[in-house]
Parts: C-alpha cells; sequence; structure tokens
C-alpha cells in the first residue's frame, strides 16, 4: 500500500435508486448493482491492502421507505451476508456490522451474526457495515450506555473523556476514517459516522454507487494523497527547521 493511501475508507454508497430508474428499470435492480459493486470495490481495497472499509448500507431512517423496497432491501442484504462467507474466508476478511441491528428482521440479523463469528479471527481487511445505522443514534446509545454506568456507579462521570466515549460506540477499537467518499452527487452526510469524521477528508463524486468501479476508486485515493491534513495544527515539513 502507498504511504500517502487512507488506511481507513468510508462510503457512503448512494445512487442505486436513480441509476435504475434512468435506465428504465425498477430501483430494486439498482441495489442488486449496488452489491455487486460491493464486492468488486471490497476486493480492490483487500489487493489494495486497505486496513478498513466502511460502507454505508442501510440507514436508520432508510426505514421510512416503502416497505416492498426495504423487504427487496433486507432480502439482498441476507443473500450478501451468506453468499459471500467462501469469498471473506479466502480473502482473509474480517466482517462487522454497526447499527441498531435489534430492528433488523431476525433471520437476516441471524445471517450477519454467523458471517460477523465466521470470519472474526481473519486478519485482513475488516469490511465494517452500517445496517439500521444512525450516527445520532449510535451517539445516543453510547450516552445511554454510559449514562447508565455511571449511575451504577461503575464509573465517576469525570471519567467519560473523548477517548471513552469513542470505545462506547459501535466501533470501538477501530480508527477513525481517513476519507470519506459519497457518490451519486449528493454533498451532505446524511447520519453517517458524526462522531468519526470529525477530521476524515471529504470526496464527492457524480457517480452513481453501481458505476462506482476500481479507476474511480483510484481516483479518489489519488485526491486523497495530495490533500494536507492538518489536524487543527500546523503543516509539518520534516525537511524546515523551526525557530
Ligand atoms: C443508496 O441508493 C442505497 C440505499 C440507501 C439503501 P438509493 O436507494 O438512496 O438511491 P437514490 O439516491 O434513490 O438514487
Ligand atoms: C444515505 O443515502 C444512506 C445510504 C447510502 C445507505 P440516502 O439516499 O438514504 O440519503 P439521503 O436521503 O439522500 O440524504
Ligand atoms: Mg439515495
Amino acid at each position: 500500500m502507498k504511504a500517502d493511501w487512507p488506511k481507513h475508507i468510508a462510503i457512503i454508497m448512494d445512487g442505486n435508486g436513480r441509476w435504475a430508474q434512468e435506465r428504465g428499470f425498477p430501483r430494486i435492480l439498482g441495489h442488486r448493482e449496488g452489491a455487486r459493486n460491493v464486492k468488486h470495490i471490497t476486493t480492490v481495497c483487500t489487493e489494495l491492502g486497505i486496513e478498513i472499509l466502511s460502507l454505508y448500507a442501510f440507514s436508520a431512517e432508510n426505514w421510512t421507505r416503502p416497505s416492498r423496497e426495504i423487504n427487496l432491501l433486507m432480502k439482498l442484504i441476507k443473500i450478501y451476508a451468506v453468499r459471500e462467507r467462501p469469498l471473506f474466508m479466502s480473502h482473509n476478511t474480517q466482517v462487522k456490522v454497526i447499527g441498531d441491528i435489534e430492528k433488523l428482521p431476525k433471520d437476516v440479523r441471524d445471517a450477519l451474526q454467523k458471517t460477523v463469528e465466521m470470519t472474526k479471527h481473519n486478519t485482513g481487511l475488516i469490511l465494517q457495515l452500517a445496517l439500521s445505522y444512525g450516527g445520532r443514534d449510535e451517539i445516543v446509545r453510547a450516552a445511554r450506555d454510559l449514562a447508565s454506568k455511571a449511575k451504577n456507579g461503575e464509573i465517576e462521570p469525570e471519567e467519560i473523556s473523548e477517548d471513552l466515549f469513542s470505545q462506547t460506540l459501535d466501533t470501538a477499537g477501530r480508527n477513525d476514517p481517513d476519507l470519506l467518499i459519497r457518490t451519486s452527487g449528493e454533498l451532505r452526510i446524511s447520519n453517517y459516522l458524526l462522531w468519526q469524521t470529525a477530521y476524515s477528508e471529504f470526496y464527492f463524486t457524480e457517480k452513481y454507487w453501481p458505476d462506482f468501479k476500481e479507476t474511480e476508486l483510484l481516483e479518489a485515493l489519488d485526491a486523497y494523497a495530495k490533500r494536507k491534513r492538518r489536524f487543527g495544527g500546523v503543516e509539518f515539513h520534516s525537511t524546515s527547521t523551526t525557530k
């Protein structure tokens, strides 16, 4: 992996519906094509040696969609979780799920949990799937968790630090995204990883998710490599001397 490439890439995979509608297909065909692209981009990330790939697959707010679309999406998620198990194993991929997964239908949740369990000792790419995920919801669940620990006397309120808070989120133990990509031309975060993207670099592309292929990913990585990340500090040049 190139030194100036991101270790953790997060993607808001948007535009499946429009991809299909522009071709005169039902929206679900766009989701099917989107799922196919998940496999492609995951494979590319594995080959590039990316450490974490986070994918926004279904948001907390997506539950407001028509039930027909939700049901078909849930079916697709289950099929994906089961069908790709051999690939996850052969690519040494660790699958993780973030979000309020209690809201998922039981059969979908069970299939995902089995995949997570099966891949937990793999040491390659971490594939972090956001399902029934909302950034605010994740923060509220963490706050509730810490509040009940404080009430039980397990922690003192003063012990609640940024670090402890991070460790209470669904993403505990995993680094924050270096690069956040959103496809389909929308310029918003739509409640994804609100806490974790505090210092991520953002990259937006007009391409719909099913059309975001290896070439487009490499363009995003090149753009990232040209960014100067300062984290609120001043740029440091190893060759310059500070007086
Ligand atoms: C993203 O595609 C996938 C999900 C949100 C599940 P959309 O379904 O949002 O596609 P558009 O934005 O309507 O084109
Ligand atoms: C964000 O896309 C969620 C996912 C990609 C899963 P949406 O299509 O739901 O976002 P909005 O509604 O355009 O903000
Ligand atoms: Mg959308």
